[in-house]
């Protein structure tokens, strides 16, 4: 029987189908003075099942600041077969004590896909991570 309570949920579950956009807003800092030049690599990403993971998009850069920010305004990251998005970076760096690579990966933050979302990282990245640049993140 198709009460007006199940009607109301199916328009509900209708509008709910498509996914909103999320803005990914990410600062990074690179504070140690010492530390006049560092490049990146940066793999902003969608957290799936493991080795599935979906590529948001990828950022290069060099630069003599101590802060860099990067703004994503209304993503649209798709369908997630989930009711929420998993989203972290992973990010290949020069800030380090010796001037080689390291690779750090930020912590994951989940927004709900179906409102429009936003989420925020705020990252201290001054010799952290492991050494070496970091493999692909659908990498064995
Ligand atoms: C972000 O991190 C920096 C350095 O750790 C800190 O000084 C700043 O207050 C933080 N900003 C926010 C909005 O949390």
């Amino acid at each position: 029987m198709l009460s007006y309570r199940n009607l109301l949920a199916l328009g509900v579950l209708v509008y709910c189908i498509q996914a909103n956009p999320t803005s990914i807003k990410i600062d990074i800092h690179c504070d140690e003075p010492s530390v006049t030049n560092w490049c990146a690599y940066m793999e902003l990403y969608e957290e799936d099942t493991p080795h599935n993971h979906d590529d948001i998009t990828t950022a290069f850069w060099c630069t003599t600041e101590h802060q860099k920010s990067l703004d994503y305004p209304k993503m649209n990251l798709g369908w997630d077969g989930s009711l929420d998005y998993e989203i972290g970076y992973q990010l290949t760096h020069t800030c380090t004590k010796d001037g080689k690579h390291k690779c750090m990966k930020s912590e994951i933050q989940t927004v709900w896909e179906y409102s429009e979302g936003s989420v925020s990282f705020n990252n201290t990245i001054y010799d952290i991570g492991y050494d070496g640049k970091c493999k692909d993140i659908n990498a064995y």
